[in-house]
């Protein structure tokens, strides 16, 4: 049998062979090879960086999976057609990230390497094996095919050699400097008139974050992975240039509008938020400089809640108690999700209303500035909430993002009652019941049973197969 995985297996095995002879010989030969290839292994840094490895490894306390759609099924009506409305879990430690991308259902169960449905973009915030596929094959190469391919080379979780030039001298001796490992997120930052060499200690801790927690797209012809700041960072700026170059991340399910699908904002919404404005950073509150039992001080490796260890965070800038300011920040919570429902309210409503109007013989130009009014409305909805920790981070964007979201969703419904009415339909479009995900998916016709099987037999022999390949070319040692 033909095996997909072959030609890129023996780029790995060279890529760890060099690697292995580099550690045999390290001090003396890093004199004549000033870079030795990206290692994406964790776990062998664990002896020469001991408290940031420990560290890091404790990301998996922070393993609660909590099922967003579940907590709130309006989403699965908002994303119907696209893969968030099947499964979409709230964000837990780096550690679990490779886990959740092979367990989420989004990415299916491919059955071969050129089985879809996603791309290998969707490996891209995941693994440090990334970087070093994209340094040993090139951007192309990595970016080419479906997320199979990926799967017996990415093989271990968000790491070292993401925030790292693991391949560096620096990195041996223990002095790392920080390092953009996505080619992509260079040029993006290049854009922002910021690159990232030319910037301060301050803007490049913010930046090995904003390789991730951004907003991106899958650009076309390679699907690669692309973040749309060309005019700018604020959700204006985005909008304007998704619409510039027509970019629809998916056709709505019911409304058929054009969409589309906000990821993560965190680095533009902090960017706009008053402690990034103050260059208060990233790593200021969620990996703080600590002391450990030797005395000497290091960088905290666990990214987490900023809360968890507050006299290393906020307690640094601020003078309130650790109860006084956790009580800001969950009113704000409470405030950001409020208007957050109302917006999703109007835009459930608008969803159906569209269909109904397709359904009574709308035509595209009567629906065309309906649609686009949904598509802005729920873009900004998006952008507000997708941005994980905004109540903290920038709880006046969000507000006002969700505002502006508010009055979009209701423009369209206005436009919708008054073509429904051309049509001799005035009374109100009724809802299916979408009270929980279940009956939410239901009513959208979605066979849940097939993706779950599907997926635990993938889970069961595809995932087994890739870590077997993965050990015995030597990228994964555990
Ligand atoms: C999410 C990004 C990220 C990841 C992943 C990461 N680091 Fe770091 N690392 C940082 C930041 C930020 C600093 C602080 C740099 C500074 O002070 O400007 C740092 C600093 C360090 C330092 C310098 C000493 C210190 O404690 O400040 C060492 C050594 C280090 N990291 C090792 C590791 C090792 C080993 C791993 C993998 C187990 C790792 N790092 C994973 C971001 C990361
Ligand atoms: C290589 C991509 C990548 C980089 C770099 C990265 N992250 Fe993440 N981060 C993720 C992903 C993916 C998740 C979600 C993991 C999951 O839920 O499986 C996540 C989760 C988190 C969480 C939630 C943790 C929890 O316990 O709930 C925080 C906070 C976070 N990241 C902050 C940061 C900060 C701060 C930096 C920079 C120092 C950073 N991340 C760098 C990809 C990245
Ligand atoms: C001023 C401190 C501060 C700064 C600066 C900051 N964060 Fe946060 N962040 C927090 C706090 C506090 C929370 C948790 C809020 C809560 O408890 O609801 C959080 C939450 C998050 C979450 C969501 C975690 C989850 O499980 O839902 C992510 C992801 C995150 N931050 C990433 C970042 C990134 C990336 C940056 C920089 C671009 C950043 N943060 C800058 C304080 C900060
Ligand atoms: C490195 C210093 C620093 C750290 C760490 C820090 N802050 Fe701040 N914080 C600031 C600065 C500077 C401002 C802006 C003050 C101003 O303009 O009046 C600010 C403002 C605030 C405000 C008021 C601004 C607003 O949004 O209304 C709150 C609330 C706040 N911080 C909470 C926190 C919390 C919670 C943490 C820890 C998770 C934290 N900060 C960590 C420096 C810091």
């Amino acid at each position: 049998m033909r095996d997909p995985h072959l030609g890129v297996m023996m780029v790995g095995a060279q890529a760890s062979m060099r690697w292995s002879l580099g550690l045999l010989v390290a001090g003396a030969l890093f004199a004549g090879q000033p870079h030795a290839e990206v290692e994406a292994r964790n776990d062998l840094f664990a002896k020469d960086h001991a408290t940031q490895y420990q560290s890091w490894e404790q990301t998996q306390q922070s393993g609660e999976r909590t099922d967003a759609l579940a907590e709130d099924p309006n989403m699965v009506v908002l994303w119907a057609g696209y893969p968030f409305a099947k499964d979409y879990n709230k964000p837990r430690g780096h550690y679990y990230a490779l886990t959740d991308v092979r367990e989420t259902l989004r990415t299916g169960a491919p059955k071969s390497a050129e089985d879809g449905p996603l791309p290998m973009a969707c490996w891209s915030c995941k693994s440090p094996d990334v970087a070093r596929v994209i340094e040993t094959q090139g951007e192309e190469a990595y970016f080419k095919g479906m997320w199979a391919k990926g799967g017996p080379e990415i093989v271990n979780t968000i790491g070292c050699a993401d925030c790292h030039d693991t391949g560096s001298k620096a990195f041996q001796t223990g002095q790392p400097a920080l390092h953009l490992s996505r080619p992509y997120a260079s040029r993006a930052m290049d854009a922002i008139q910021m690159p990232f060499a030319k910037q301060g200690r301050f803007d490049q801790q913010a930046q090995v974050c904003g390789q991730c927690h951004v907003e991106y797209y899958f650009a076309a012809p390679t699907k690669s992975v692309t973040f749309p700041w060309v005019k700018g960072t604020t959700v204006d700026d985005m909008e304007r240039y998704y619409d510039d170059i027509g970019f629809a991340d998916w056709v709505h399910g019911l409304s058929k509008t054009p969409m589309l699908k906000a990821q993560h904002p965190e680095y533009e919404t902090w960017r706009a938020g008053i402690h990034g404005k103050n260059n208060v950073g990233c790593v200021d509150c969620h990996m703080p400089k600590v002391r450990g039992d030797d005395g000497k001080l290091y960088t905290d490796h666990k990214v987490g809640n900023p809360f968890d260890r507050f006299e290393q965070t906020c307690a640094n800038c601020h003078t309130q108690s650790k109860e006084a300011l956790q009580a800001v920040v969950k009113e704000r919570k409470a405030a950001v999700n409020e208007l957050k429902l109302s917006v999703e309210r109007q835009l459930v409503h608008a969803h159906f209303e569209a269909k109904a109007a397709w359904d009574a013989g709308a035509s595209e130009e009567q629906m065309k500035p309906i649609l686009q009014d949904i598509r802005h409305a729920q873009w900004r909805w998006d952008y507000s909430i997708a941005s994980h920790g905004v109540h903290m981070h920038a709880p006046d964007v969000a507000l006002k993002t969700l505002g502006t979201a508010l009055n979009k969703a209701a423009d369209a419904r206005t436009k919708l009652a008054r073509l429904l009415a051309t049509k001799g339909i005035t009374g109100e479009i009724p809802l299916p019941d979408i009270s929980s995900k279940e009956q939410a998916q239901r009513a959208l016709g979605m066979d849940m049973k097939q993706f779950i099987s599907d997926k635990q037999q993938f889970l069961k022999t595809t995932v087994p197969a890739w870590e077997k390949q993965a050990k015995d070319a030597g990228r994964l040692s555990k």
